[in-house]
């Protein structure tokens, strides 16, 4: 069987980087996005993952512009091929209290945590329907379960993800494409440093696990979810928190 090509968007942020190493351990060929590849970085990133012995490639793109996306879509199936498994990472937080909060916060994190999902998604579902296999999986946040001071903007994103993600679960079954979420708790990221320490702390101390996860952590759940055999696992959400917030 030819090798599954796995799109990570965001994937040399803390979370990507560690879901692009499960999954090429998994035995993925793996491609990731990247807005701004000198401010990320990225040439760097591909030298120590390759470093590391995983074959890893970036193809520039912002999730939160469609045509942008339909261009970088086009882009990874001339240079690597048809997506198999599309791992959408790329998010990011701009907290505030909604009396305190700008237009301009709410709309740039909708824009790229819920519908930089639609913009990708959109370019390979197709595809994974003809070929009879695909497997999405979206990484929202326990606080899309549960809400969280400062937070209207991402939660309501992240709580989106589950709607779209659920949707899409029931559109591809039939078809052997599975969309399913994971919903991180606290992790040891750049996005968790940049709270504020006290805030962060009184957090910490709420989650039964005694830490914050790390990623990889997340990256396990990525690579069970993407699994050739995960087939019947679909319309899922699989929270990774620590017993943070358990649910059923
Ligand atoms: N729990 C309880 N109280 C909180 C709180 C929380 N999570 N967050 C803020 N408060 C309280 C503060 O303690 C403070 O109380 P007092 O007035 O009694 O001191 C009050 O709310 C106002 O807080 P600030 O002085 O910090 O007000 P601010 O306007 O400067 O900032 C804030 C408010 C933006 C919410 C800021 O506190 C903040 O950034 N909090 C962190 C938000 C957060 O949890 N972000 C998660 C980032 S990580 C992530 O998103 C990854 C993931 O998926 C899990």
């Amino acid at each position: 069987m030819t090798q599954r090509l796995a799109l990570v968007t965001g994937g040399a942020g803390g979370i990507g980087t560690a879901i692009c190493r499960q999954l090429a351990a998994d035995g993925r060929r793996i491609v990731t996005t990247c807005v701004d590849p000198e401010a990320e970085g990225i040439e760097a990133w591909v030298e120590m993952m390759r470093g590391e012995g995983i074959d890893a490639d970036w193809v520039k793109c912002d999730v939160s512009d469609h045509a942008a996306c339909v261009a970088m879509a086009d882009e990874v199936r001339e240079r690597f091929g048809g997506v198999d498994i599309l791992v959408n990472v790329a998010g990011i937080t701009s907290d505030g209290f909604l009396h305190k909060m700008s237009a301009d916060a709410w709309d740039k994190v909708i824009d790229i945590n819920l519908s930089g999902v639609f913009n990708v998604t959109h370019q390979f579902v197709a595809g994974m329907r003809d070929q009879g296999f695909g497997r999405v999986v979206n990484i929202s946040s326990v606080n899309g379960q549960t809400g969280q001071f400062g937070q209207t903007n991402y939660s309501a994103a992240k709580a989106g993800m589950h709607g779209f993600t659920m949707a899409l679960a029931k559109e591809g079954a039939a078809k052997g494409v599975t969309a399913n979420t994971v919903s991180p708790g606290y992790v040891k990221t750049s996005m968790t440093d940049a709270m504020p320490d006290k805030v962060r702390d009184a957090i910490v101390a709420q989650i039964p696990a005694g830490d914050m996860g790390q990623p990889a952590d997340i990256a396990r759940a990525v690579g069970f979810l993407t699994a050739d055999e995960a087939g019947y696992i679909n319309g899922a959400n699989l929270p990774v928190n620590g017993a943070l917030f358990c649910s059923f």
